[in-house]
């Protein structure tokens, strides 16, 4: 049996037939867990229901036996736990009661209400459990930055101008809030870790519309901070950062950055990466999540060019964004075949 191949090429390790797993594995393209959804209540009802949760995390280990499993839950979890009121509406996405001043920023607190998300490790628990040994069982949290873009503007946003804005006006303020997300970040993780979690990824979904200095100050900066803390508790813990369109940004972060693995957008040429990231960390990446919606030779050609470009060295295959809710299940299962057939 292969060994938790994931952790391997987190080692540095090499192989013909590289780990695989896939961003957003579970959720709305999978009819199981519609199903399952549908019998649940809200999203965050979902996330916080350890039986409901540990099926969901488990539907796509059945379907594709990928390498590893990813925790079902969400990076908005974080300020639920931090006493915020977070909704998930259909066709709209997550709503917050947004935080914009010091005010509402003393309303927060690490202690209070995080009760409200203990499930969280139960589920952690039930599934490192019931996977094989040889799957790894990834846990994960948003950014700092990434997280405080929903908790400010209260939504997704088009240009972050809200939450960019304050942090250029209020620029102490907003460190607070910052600094805030990243002691509950390292708590939420370290609590995952002591559940059973392997490996902690930590998704930077909008790392990328950041000018260069604050780049530096709200990336980068907490990045380092929440990954010196881990390996300084959980020496043998691996880390993935995934600091979405950060473009030559990347080779700052693995450079700054305490990860043992990167992930990179659909946007980084797999070359690219292989001469420029892969001397330092493993690289993770990096499928169109749309050509996996047309599926076909586009998708197996696009795979085939990742895998030749990137698994000389330690790779992970994946996407470069999460799976989308219409992509049919058949070309999920045609790019597991392709990924579990070894390629000199
Ligand atoms: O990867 C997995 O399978 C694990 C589960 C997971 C979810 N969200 C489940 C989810 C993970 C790792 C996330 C991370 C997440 N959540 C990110 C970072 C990664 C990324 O995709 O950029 C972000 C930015 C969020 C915030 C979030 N959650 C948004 C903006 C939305 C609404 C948009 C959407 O896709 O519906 C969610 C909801 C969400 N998170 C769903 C799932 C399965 C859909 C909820 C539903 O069933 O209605």
């Amino acid at each position: 049996m292969r060994e938790k191949a994931l952790i391997d090429s987190l080692n540095g390790k090499t192989s013909k037939r590289p780990p695989f797993w896939f961003m957003r594995q579970a959720g709305r393209y999978l009819s199981e867990y519609r199903e399952l959804r549908s019998r649940t209540g809200g999203f965050i009802d979902l996330c916080l229901n350890r039986a409901a949760s540990t099926e969901v995390t488990l539907q796509p280990i059945r379907r594709f036996d990928p390498d590893a499993a990813i925790l079902f839950s969400d990076i908005l979890i974080v300020p639920y736990g931090l006493g915020m009121d977070v909704r998930f509406e259909e066709g709209k996405g997550p709503i917050l009661d947004a935080v914009r001043d010091a005010k509402g920023l003393d309303k927060l607190s690490i202690n209070k209400n995080w009760a409200r998300i203990e499930s969280t490790y139960e589920t952690v628990d039930a599934v490192r459990s019931q996977l094989g040994s040889d799957k790894t069982l990834i846990g994960f949290s948003g950014s700092p930055w990434t997280v405080a873009t929903y908790m400010v503007e209260g939504k997704s946003s088009k240009d972050y101008a809200i939450v960019k804005g304050w942090a250029y006006r209020e620029t102490e303020v907003f460190e607070r809030l910052i600094n805030l997300l990243v002691a509950a970040t390292i708590k939420h993780l370290s609590l995952q870790i002591d559940s059973g979690a392997d490996v902690i990824k930590i998704f930077d979904t909008w790392a990328g519309v950041l000018s260069p200095a604050e780049y530096q100050k709200w990336v980068i900066k907490p990045s380092a901070e929440i990954c010196s803390e881990l390996k300084r508790r959980y020496p043998d813990v691996k880390i993935i950062g995934f600091p979405k369109g950060v473009g030559v940004g990347y080779i700052d972060f693995v450079s700054k950055v305490d990860v043992d693995g990167v992930a990179v957008d659909t946007s980084v040429p797999p070359k690219w990466a292989a001469e420029f990231l892969q001397n330092k960390v493993t690289v993770q990446g990096n499928l169109d999540p749309i050509v996996l919606t047309e599926g076909g030779d586009k998708m197996i050609d696009q795979a085939r060019n990742i895998r030749e470009s990137l698994q000389n060295g330690p790779f992970i295959f994946n996407l470069g964004h999460g799976v989308l809710p219409n992509t049919p299940v058949e070309n999920l299962i045609e790019l597991a075949e392709f990924l579990k057939t070894p390629l000199e």
